[in-house]
């Protein structure tokens, strides 16, 4: 497959940096880091530091993500944020992270109205999706990729999915769990392709081989370049290893590095 597709690099801070650190931290980015034609960026911190973030961001060089947002567009939902409330300060939003999933109790339905708000408000969703280490272990991994794939698209038409990004994170590969493990390169090619078939049989070929597949989960500057040459692996989603700023830049020139080869 030929690929015009782009290389994400995306950084999950989670809930870490003050906007005091984010804004030290995209300075110092900032200056190491030459924008690309092939390679976007994308930094999501918290909610709270994407305005000031936006401000100062240089958005040809680097984009902003929502980690979080609620799908209502406004109303009485106290602690909340909209997507349509900061849809000027981002172009993509997180939806789905298994953090949401299984410590805040995020259901399909939500997750599915998050994706549909996303896209209604101009923000790109990055659908993420992924098996548990249970369902691993009992040989359901297809199946729930499968339903979480079909379940988190149910409200985006043939017209919207090319405005959609996936992300393909196993949770028991993420490095906030206990006993994380690397996923090998294997299983993420398989996964990558049980997608890319759903996604063929739903929305076409065509849109199945548009379609942004990332990967996430305990990717470091030592085995990005691994998980970045998968064929059908668009991009890497980094949690812990974005938090510092020597490892995520290294990321991001490997990732320049195999852009260049092809
Ligand atoms: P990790 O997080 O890189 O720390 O495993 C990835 C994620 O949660 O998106």
């Amino acid at each position: 497959m030929t690929s015009p597709r782009k290389t994400y690099i995306i950084a999950n801070w989670k809930m870490n940096f003050t906007p005091g650190q984010a804004s030290l931290y995209l300075q110092r980015l900032s200056n190491r880091v030459q924008a690309s034609r092939d390679i976007q960026v994308i930094l999501a911190p918290s909610t709270i530091s994407l305005q000031p973030l936006s401000l100062q961001i240089n958005r040809r060089q680097f984009k902003l993500a929502a980690q979080n947002f609620y799908w209502r567009d406004f109303g009485a939902f106290t602690g909340e944020t909209a997507i349509s409330q900061i849809r000027s300060f981002v172009d993509y939003a997180i939806v789905g992270h298994s953090e949401r999933r299984y410590i805040f109790n995020e259901s399909e339905k939500d997750i599915c109205e998050k994706v549909a708000a996303a896209i209604r408000n101009g923000v790109t969703p990055i659908l993420c999706i992924g098996e548990t280490a249970l369902e691993r272990k009992n040989g359901e991994t297809k199946s729930a990729i499968s339903a979480q794939l079909h379940e988190g698209l149910l409200n985006v038409s043939a017209e919207d999915i090319d405005k959609v990004i996936i992300a393909y994170e196993p949770v028991w590969a993420i490095s906030s769990n206990k006993n994380a493990k690397p996923a090998k390169p294997a299983d993420i090619a398989e996964a990558q392709e049980l997608i890319r078939k759903q996604i063929s049989r739903v929305y076409g070929k065509e849109t199945s081989e548009n379609i942004s597949i990332l990967y996430g989960g305990s990717v470091n500057a030592d085995t990005a370049a691994g998980y970045l040459e998968i064929p059908g692996i668009d991009g890497l989603l980094i949690g812990n290893a974005s938090l510092v700023g020597d490892s995520f830049c290294s990321i991001i020139e490997t990732a320049k590095g195999i852009r260049n080869e092809r």
